[in-house]
């Protein structure tokens, strides 16, 4: 299911098909497919309807809904907490009005002159001592109480082990982990809050949120893209209209959108509530600001008017909407890229989810013993109508079939389940010529490579462009040796045998490396088998106390930080195996 859609399947399927996939409940096509634009027109509005405030616990709820519903209609309510354990309440109103009555009544705070409030959809809820029994309990009850937390790794991991197949696995990993409903709210919360604060500045200005965070292949806690843009108003480009704005040409050496973006920065510093740690990287061929909003505990991307970007997401959504096999797949491989570190949360030689994430589909496009799973690119453009022209900055040609009802019906899908797909995607690549071909979605099949950059994976919307073209050689080759190590790894699934590290667990996590993060994980109660389980045998402890055990766990950190000084205070592990992965956990800053 679509994380930005609450809506049934969308595709037709076998009965065979649906057997050999999950137990899920799947619809014949709607009759009406809902496109990219609808869905972000419904969540845009959704957040015009909506405010977040800040409440002191959750038990607040009887008394903001009380208090708020004298002045409007609430519709939902749903609970969450930032990184610092603050806790809000994202409150969805009956329209756009209920929000402005509700802030007419906002008030400033007083304490600190200094403080100039900024219009935003972001207020607090101030506590009133003594007035607690104002309110009668309300039959109403929170939509959603934590609903910004990720899973917890153990419980994931240990759900993981519990399931029959690997298929089942991921998608339990994909169910798990995806964005969820709140996470995308307040994705659209944080852009409302900055169209709010430049609509003052601009005449006709939106924000709109892109990447992982609307395409369907975000996951809890991914950064949120942003893009500052002219709103497609056809209205106030109408030529019938004799007043027109007065324009404000903007002067100096360097570009207009630097300067413009210098100044979004530096309204991010000065007028917007919760943002922190602007850096303005201007210099780049797309400028952008970079910010931490510590509100929603989000890292965010302001870039502007790269509609190219947007398009691009909205290319990957369809394409995930096309076939639901295709998000849990994509997941997989990007957690398992992430474990081997073949990705890296920090930009450099290595690939990124987005070109890794064109491999998949890539894969999925290639002809199977039983038909295909994704159209080529190339089959989307041929069926677009002209609805579906869309024409992106610098002429970009960002035209493709918008509404997949139209698309042609395929003359056999092929039913592999998941787990042979990802086996399948991990041989496919340990035996793709990387020296001769690049990836393309364009066409769905290899093609000759125009240069001689280790991996190159054409950019679909401007074909000239190869989106993986700071992948170095060595980074290359590893991605090489990973996919065959995975595909050693899954094929004795497929042999039917069940070790601890089976199926989906050997590919994101090792057993030995679960049991140590367990360990230095501080406040668990179960950390004494592990901490006995790292020494070596002939030093294994007496029964600790609480406070010894502390001290071990204290002693490993140490042992791991000043591993290079301090040679002989070293600890003996039980084997070089679980050494290494203590190592490995501190190289990855864990
Ligand atoms: N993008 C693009 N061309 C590139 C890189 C990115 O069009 N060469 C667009 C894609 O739409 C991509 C978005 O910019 O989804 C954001 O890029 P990025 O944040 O790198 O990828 P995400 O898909 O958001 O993945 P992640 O969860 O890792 O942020
Ligand atoms: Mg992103």
């Amino acid at each position: 299911m679509s994380v930005l859609l609450n809506r049934t399947k969308s595709f037709i399927c076998t009965k065979s098909f649906c057997k050999s996939l999950l137990v899920r409940n799947y619809s014949d096509v709607p009759k009406k497919f809902k496109t990219f634009d609808e869905v972000i027109a419904q969540r845009r509005e959704e957040a015009r309807r909506s405010l977040v405030v800040q409440v002191n616990s959750e038990s607040s709820f009887n008394e903001l809904y009380n208090y708020c519903s004298t002045h409007a209609t609430v519709k939902d309510v749903h609970h969450y907490k930032n990184f610092n354990d603050e806790h809000f309440m994202l409150m969805e109103f009956a329209s756009e009005d209920n929000v402005k009555e509700v802030l007419q009544t906002c008030c400033f705070h007083q304490k600190d002159a200094d403080i100039m409030a900024s219009k935003s959809p972001f207020v607090w809820f101030r506590a009133t001592p003594g007035n607690k029994n104002k309110y009668e309990a309300t039959t109403k009850s929170l939509a959603v109480k934590d609903g910004n937390n990720k899973v917890d790794e153990d419980e994931l991991f240990g759900n993981l082990m519990e399931c029959h197949t690997v298929s089942d696995q991921i998608q339990m990993l994909y169910d798990k982990t995806k964005l969820n409903d709140v996470g995308i709210r307040l994705r659209f919360m944080l852009a409302r809050q900055l169209e709010v604060m430049m609509s003052s500045l601009y005449a006709n200005i939106a924000i709109y949120p892109f990447g992982s965070s609307v395409n369907g292949f975000g996951k809890m806690g991914c950064d949120l893209d942003l893009v500052l843009t002219n709103n497609v108003n056809y209205e106030l480009l109408d030529t019938n209209r004799r007043l027109v704005y007065q324009e404000k040409k903007c002067e100096g050496g360097r570009s207009p959108w630097q300067r413009h973006m210098e100044l979004v920065g530096t309204l991010l510093e000065l007028r917007v509530a919760g943002a922190a740690r602007v850096q303005k990287i201007l210099n780049a061929r797309v400028p952008i600001v970079k910010y931490s909003h510590e509100l929603t505990s989000l890292d965010c991307d302001l870039c502007y008017n790269n509609m190219s970007g947007v398009y691009m997401s909205e290319l990957l959504w369809l394409l995930g909407e096309r076939d639901q096999r295709v998000r849990p797949l994509t997941f997989a491989v990007r957690r398992w890229a992430r474990t081997v570190s073949l990705t890296n949360p920090h930009p450099g030689r290595w690939i990124t989810n987005f070109p890794l994430t064109l491999m998949v589909l890539f894969f999925l496009q290639q002809r199977r013993h039983d038909g295909f799973i994704l159209p080529s690119f190339n089959k989307l453009v041929a069926a677009a109508g002209k609805d579906d022209i869309r024409i992106a900055e610098e002429s970009v040609n960002c035209t493709f079939l918008r509404d997949l009802n139209k698309l042609p019906a395929d003359s056999s899908r092929s039913e592999d389940n998941l787990e042979t797909l990802l086996y399948h995607f991990f041989e496919y690549y340990a035996q793709f010529d990387f020296q001769e071909k690049a990836i393309s979605i364009v066409e769905g099949v290899p093609i000759r490579k125009p240069n001689s950059l280790p991996l190159y994976i054409v950019n679909p919307l401007e074909q000239a462009l190869n989106v993986s073209r700071n992948v170095s050689f060595e980074e290359c080759e590893r991605l090489k040796m990973e996919v065959r190590n995975a595909a050693w790894h899954l094929e004795a699934v497929l042999d039917g045998k069940k070790t601890e590290d089976w199926g989906l667990l050997g590919l994101l996590e090792k057993q030995s490396t679960r049991g140590v993060k367990k360990l230095l994980r501080v406040g668990h109660n179960h950390r004494l088998v592990s901490v006995k389980d790292l020494f070596a045998e002939d030093e294994e402890p007496k029964r600790k106390t609480d406070q010894q055990i502390d001290a071990s766990v204290k002693d490993i950190k140490n042992a791991m930080v000043t591993k290079k000084e301090t040679k002989e205070r070293q600890l003996k592990f039980k084997n070089t195996q679980v050494a290494n992965e203590v190592y490995r956990i501190k190289r990855n800053k864990l």
